[in-house]
């Protein structure tokens, strides 16, 4: 139980001193006593995102580029039938002719080894190019503006002039821009498009219209309207609907993805930073390509922009146990990098704190600031490792990395692993490491059905408070129906009575786009127009947006007999708010007592949203909003019971005035 003095070492705000009033509290600057209370401090990061490339996730999805394989990078390697040109189609129209070849030989870095040459011989009234469909249906809307970039060295005598165009699948041109190339060394060629007509089924062409030969590398589209407009940007709508959820913390960027299928394809965040043109493209673990385009810049970028904190997850110089198709077999194809390549390693980890943190003037700050952002990231956490097999060879690195990064940065909390599952071998031996070694906090993943969330609501109230804090860092229930939704409530009422232990929570995975999904239970699925929010999705959003800092106990009690209630009280010391939650996981009606006589200055009108239906519903493309919140005003008493409709979350959020 919260004791008065243990938040002596909070910042004595004007919230701080209001939250005192409203729970009842002298303000801390006139704390003399030890009184106990039933306010019990909470992570104030509790809610959080989890963001990962699979499911198409980043390319194709979050990251608004429009053009698939821009960079020629595509390789057998991301899938057994994709090559440098996947996705692209040479275009000789009437008589003209020429030839086009993927070259190796002058790149423009060394990272991004793969450029097409085309050779126009004779243009005749077309010219002779190649035509780019995206990924599916690239969508373009009218009047709108659409930045084109690509990068291209002329190799021939003669200047070429380029015709770039925006047309739909009949050949109708939409807009277009012409360029003429002369320089023999790399250079970027940018234009602005902005088609005429609305298209779901774009081409983007670019046609030599004049003799001669010329490098292309980086052919890129982006609709100008990114997130905030950013260049290299995020979908704006997808962006918004995470924002929406006003999230503590985002992870990324995974996932199984961040320690990859065998050693030489880890996450290595050096090489998703600084020009697009100089990262390193890679095989998805999940089946197909990154670019990298989205990479650490844009993720730091985008929780900075939501007023999230960016919690980057580096692999712990292994790779994942199932690497090679071993989860065929059960594992363990785990991989460990050479302990004589482990100070490099230990420095690549280092580094992305000065990268993130450090002065733009110092080595790693300095490509921080080059891409457009000289004051320092703030990062506070690191994530080492991803649910990994509990090997020595793990353990030792794990060990390695972790004594000297908090060496280094004490400031830094680092969070471990505990493997795959909520119990077993490798959960044990994660928390045995953790305790040996005193990690900060440490993360547990599981997906399980939903009744184990309902039977484990409590599965945090014994957790050691004098051990790591938890970070639920992956966690959902298997199924997307109002059921599952409304379980994960349920244990998310415990996950904030325990938010003293309980440091980070997100459920995963976050995104899914339709007709590429490698994962069954997913929080939003998307095609390239629309989104689906599906029940799971709204249970977060109420929980995100309605967090607190304090939990109170002492507001709503229910029948303790009754497993299918379950509740929560926390503050928030921001607004001063008082927000309820009530979770009916049964068929009937529920009947919660609230009590506020121990708050000062409620306000009787509330606001309610409340999540129900059938259980057994779910949201799909055809009927997108067949479960959804819906929030009217509710009007509070001193002593009230609450009516919780069956299969239910309610939020009833409270205005607190001060009284002073
Ligand atoms: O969330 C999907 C996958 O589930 C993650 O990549 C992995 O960490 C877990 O097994």
């Amino acid at each position: 139980m919260f004791k008065i003095e243990s938040i002596k070492q909070i910042k004595v705000t004007t919230s701080a001193i209001l939250l005192c009033i409203l729970i009842g509290l002298a303000p801390l600057s006139a704390q003399k006593t030890k009184t106990s209370s039933s306010a019990k401090k909470i992570s104030p990061n509790l809610f959080g995102l989890f963001f990962e490339d699979i499911n198409y996730a980043a390319d194709g999805g979050l990251y608004a580029e429009l053009i698939q394989n821009r960079s020629f990078e595509y390789t057998p390697a991301d899938r057994k039938e994709w090559h440098a040109l996947s996705f692209w189609d040479y275009l000789t129209p009437g008589f003209s002719y020429g030839s086009i070849n993927v070259e190796t030989k002058n790149p423009i870095h060394e990272n991004n080894p793969h450029y097409l040459v085309l050779h126009a011989e004779h243009v005749g009234k077309e010219g002779v190019g190649i035509k780019n469909k995206g990924f599916g249906n690239m969508i373009v809307k009218k009047g709108q503006s659409y930045n084109f970039s690509m990068l291209s060295a002329n190799q021939g005598s003669d200047a070429v002039t380029v015709k770039v165009m925006l047309q739909n699948p009949k050949g109708h041109i939409l807009d277009w821009k012409e360029v003429t190339m002369h320089s023999k060394d790399w250079k970027k060629y940018d234009l602005q498009l902005r088609p005429t007509a609305n298209c779901d089924s774009t081409e983007v062409v670019i046609m030599a219209v004049t003799p001669g030969t010329i490098a292309l590398d980086v052919i890129s589209l982006f609709p100008a309207n990114t997130y905030k407009n950013r260049q290299n940007g995020l979908r704006a709508d997808l962006a918004g609907l995470l924002a929406d959820m006003k999230p503590a913390f985002i992870r990324f960027p995974g996932g199984c993805l961040v320690h990859g299928d065998g050693i030489g394809n880890m996450y290595r965040w050096k090489y998703t930073v600084g020009p697009i043109e100089q990262r390193k493209a890679q095989k998805n673990l999940w089946g197909y390509h990154q670019t990298a385009g989205l990479g650490y810049f844009e993720y730091f970028q985008f929780c900075e922009d939501i007023g999230a904190e960016p919690l980057p997850v580096l692999p712990a110089a292994v790779s994942c146990q199932n690497s090679g198709g071993t989860w065929r077999t059960g594992g363990n194809g785990q991989q460990a990098l050479p302990l004589e390549e482990m100070d490099d390693y230990i420095q690549e980890v280092s580094d992305l704190v000065e990268w993130a943190n450090g002065p733009a003037t110092s080595k790693w700050g300095s490509i921080r600031a080059a891409a457009g952002h000289p004051e320092p990231f703030n990062l506070k956490y690191i994530g080492v490792g991803n649910e990994d097999k509990m090997t020595p060879e793990f353990e030792e690195r794990f060990a390695m990395i972790y004594k000297a990064v908090k060496t280094k940065h004490p400031e830094i909390e680092i969070v471990g692993s505990s493997g795959p599952f909520y119990e077993g071998e490798d959960f044990e031996k994660g928390w045995e490491i953790a305790k040996s070694l005193d990690v900060d906090v440490i993360d547990e993943h599981y997906y399980v059905n939903p009744d184990w969330f309902i039977k484990n609501t409590k599965r945090y109230d014994s957790y050691d408070r004098k051990g790591s804090k938890v970070y639920l860092g992956e966690y959902a229930s298997w199924g997307n129906k109002l059921r599952n939704a409304i379980a994960e409530a349920s244990f998310m009422t415990g996950l904030e009575r325990n938010g003293d232990i309980v440091e980070l929570t997100s459920y995963a995975p976050l995104f899914a786009k339709k007709g590429n999904t490698q994962w069954r239970t997913d929080m939003i699925f998307f095609d390239n127009s629309t989104a689906i929010l599906t029940p799971n999705y709204h249970v977060q959003k109420m929980f995100s947006a309605n967090s607190g800092d304090f939990y109170l106990s002492n507001i709503i009690s229910s029948n303790l007999k009754d497993t299918t209630l379950t509740y929560s009280t926390v503050t928030d010391a921001e607004t001063g708010d008082l927000i309820l939650k009530f979770v009916n996981t049964g068929d009937v009606t529920g009947n919660f007592n609230v009590n506020l006589s121990t708050i000062k200055g409620w306000q009787m009108e509330a606001t309610n949203t409340v999540i129900t239906g059938d259980p057994e519903a779910e949201n799909s493309f055809e009927h997108p909003e067949n479960i959804k919140p819906t929030s009217s005003t509710f009007m509070v008493k001193k002593n009230f019971i609450y009516e919780a409709p069956a299969s239910s979350l309610s939020v009833i959020r409270i205005k607190v005035k001060s009284k002073s």
